[in-house]
């Protein structure tokens, strides 16, 4: 399985300790940076990390910003997208289950890194229950196919 990963300015701690989480635990890490702890717009990496996940190049998608808020924005922008921000255990694992939501948004200021790695186990652990979810995701494609 392969996760596309991402952070700005406010989560790159996070981003490394999830990058190096998720390698030790089998899993493939597309790392659309940032590298280095220096400021960048939010937007420019839940853009890559979206598309890679939209273009299926990975199966799902962590983001990190200060607090997770921006960086959900813009990803849920893309088609196809959806980007949960996320800070405590349950919301991590029903937002699979549930929402088939397939981008884990943290804040790297809100939560610190175990709590992080705690939250993007859950998530890629997670399978979608489908069923009556579907439909619900089957509602949310229509609105967004709708264009309003
Ligand atoms: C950057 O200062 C901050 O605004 C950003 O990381 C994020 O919290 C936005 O939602």
């Amino acid at each position: 399985m392969k996760i596309a990963i991402g952070c700005d300015h406010g989560g790159l701690d996070h981003k490394n300790a999830i990058a190096e989480f998720l390698k030790e635990k089998g899993f493939e890490v597309l790392d659309h940076g940032i590298y280095e702890q220096k400021a960048i717009d939010y937007p420019i990496i839940a853009k890559k990390v979206a598309l890679s996940v939209k273009n299926n190049e990975a199966d799902l998608g962590v983001l990190v910003c200060g607090t997770g808020i921006g960086m959900s924005l813009a990803a849920n922008k893309i088609k196809g997208i959806r980007a949960a921000v996320c800070s405590e255990h349950f919301s991590a694992k029903y937002t699979r289950l549930h929402n088939n939501s397939n981008i884990l948004c943290l804040g790297g200021r809100v939560i610190g890194v175990g709590t992080a790695l705690e939250l993007v186990d859950l998530f890629v652990n997670t399978e979608f229950e489908g069923g009556r979810h579907q439909n619900r995701i089957n509602l949310i494609n229509e609105i967004e196919n709708n264009n309003l």
